[in-house]
């Protein structure tokens, strides 16, 4: 039951797809999270850039600003939302509200993979908290998941589709049979492409999720530069059917992968050849999917709408209602506790794994024993390989698979093979992902 006085206010800065979806969810669902709370929460304010903007969702004027800070740090406000995006004024934002000990939500994951270290240490000097939930996988609550429900566990290693633009380019090219550029078009004519495409497209947005992953996995915040980072567009319609031909399906991983004895993690987002019949193999569309190994749960999986204003907001709202609680109970969420000062980012000789390996080389004899004479020399073995002629033009196609061999043998190879005469243009590597053959 709400007691009498509480009323916990809200203030949000951003009112663009998530914030208007938080606003009127929060807004049309007050009631039976009031009772969850035992406090009302009030809308209190909103900051935008442009307040003659046409919106969906209708604010009174009186609670509409254009002032982020001023919302931050407004000493009626109790829960301060980030939607805004960007590491500019968020940071400043989020640092302002942090600083004056409130309760931040964000659903900004390049704020908390750029500036996570930074954020943690203001809130945790100034007795504030702060909520991310809606910055990995959207809709999914896999921050939750791992922090509360698997809290009992140690993770050796949690894999996802993080980016649900380049799932649905990907699941629709091999659908339709059409080439990347197509139906990269159809995605940007849809509005599932962010502005800064890059983001989408090579990977960086899922490197901004797999980071955060990798700190609730660890404890410890990793670089961005130091991560793998590949994206989707050298993939094109023939290797997805040849991954097919060859059982797999490809998907863009985040993967991060934690060696207990060595003390070392590996975290990597990249274009992944995935066994089709496992579970992730299938999610399709904008739906992202997250697995998560423990070491006592075993492996468990989570799949959900990865993005788009109602699953993000539903994500935002949890985490105002856990910060509510938090607020008036005390309560704070779980942060990892067990950084280890040693732990580091994995050699590139000690992560094994099998590769697809795609050549474009000269239609002739002999290519594909001088070929297999430059795995043997770097003592890569070869699983399968498939020969097909390109059009008519003397070119031919080789896809093969190696054995299980280490990121550096593998990068050897690529470099020895791009010097090689009968090798033309830039070889695909794509890791496969056979997380069930360890
Ligand atoms: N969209 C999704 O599906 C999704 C999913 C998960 C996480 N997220 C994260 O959620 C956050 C918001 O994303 P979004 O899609 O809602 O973005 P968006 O539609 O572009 O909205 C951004 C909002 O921030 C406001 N804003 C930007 N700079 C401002 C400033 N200096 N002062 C005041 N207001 C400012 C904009 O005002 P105007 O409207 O006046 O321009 C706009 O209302 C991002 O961090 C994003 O990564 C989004």
């Amino acid at each position: 039951m709400p007691t009498k006085r509480l009323a916990l206010r809200i203030g949000i800065a951003g009112f663009g797809t998530v914030g208007q979806g938080v606003w009127k969810h929060l807004h049309d669902h007050r009631k039976p999270l009031e009772e969850r709370v035992g406090a009302r929460l009030e809308l209190h304010s909103v900051a935008m850039r442009d307040t003659t903007k046409a919106r969906d969702v209708t604010v009174p004027a009186e609670k509409i600003g254009t002032d982020p800070i001023a919302v931050a740090t407004d000493p009626e406000v109790d829960i301060f939302c980030e939607l805004m995006g960007g590491t500019g004024i968020a940071r400043e934002a989020t640092l302002a509200a942090l600083r004056a000990g409130k309760m931040v939500v964000t659903a900004n994951k390049a704020l908390i993979c750029d500036h996570g270290a930074e954020l943690f240490a203001a809130a945790k000097e100034r007795g504030a908290r702060l909520y991310f939930e809606a910055s990995v996988a959207g809709g999914i609550p896999i921050i939750k998941a791992i922090r509360e429900g698997l809290v009992a566990n140690r993770f050796g290693l949690i894999y996802g589709i993080l980016n649900g633009t380049c799932n649905y380019i990907l699941t629709r090219m091999e659908a339709e049979g059409k080439d990347f550029e197509p139906i990269l078009e159809d995605a940007r004519r849809l509005g599932y492409v962010e502005a800064d495409e890059s983001l989408d497209l090579d990977g960086w947005d899922a490197a901004h999720k797999a980071v955060i992953l990798a700190y609730l996995a660890t404890g410890h915040w990793f670089d961005l530069k130091e991560i793998p980072v590949r994206g989707i567009r050298e993939i094109t319609l023939r290797d997805m059917e040849w991954a097919r031909q060859l059982g797999y399906r490809v998907k863009l991983l985040g993967v991060i992968k934690r060696d207990f004895k060595r003390e070392e993690v590996f975290c990597s987002v990249e274009p992944s050849l995935i066994p089709a019949d496992r579970i992730l193999a299938k999610v399709d569309g904008g739906y992202n999917g997250v697995c998560v190994e423990g070491d006592i749960v075993g492996e468990s999986i989570y799949i959900g709408r990865g993005a788009g204003r109602d699953a993000t907001a539903s994500a935002v709202i949890s985490d105002i209602v856990d910060a509510a609680i938090d607020r008036l109970h005390n309560v704070p969420a779980f942060m990892p506790t067990y950084p280890s000062a040693r732990i580091a980012f994995a050699e590139l000789s000690a992560v094994k794994r099998a590769f697809y390996l795609r050549l474009d080389v000269k239609d002739q004899p002999g290519v594909l024993a001088e070929v297999s004479a430059i795995t043997a020399r770097h003592k890569v073995s070869i699983g399968s390989v498939l020969q097909m002629p390109a059009a008519n033009n003397g070119h031919a196609h080789l896809v093969l698979t190696t054995h299980r061999t280490s990121e550096q043998q593998i990068r050897d190879v690529v470099a020895a093979l791009r010097k090689d005469r009968s090798v033309l243009g830039k070889p695909l590597v794509l890791p496969i992902a056979d997380f069930s053959a360890k």
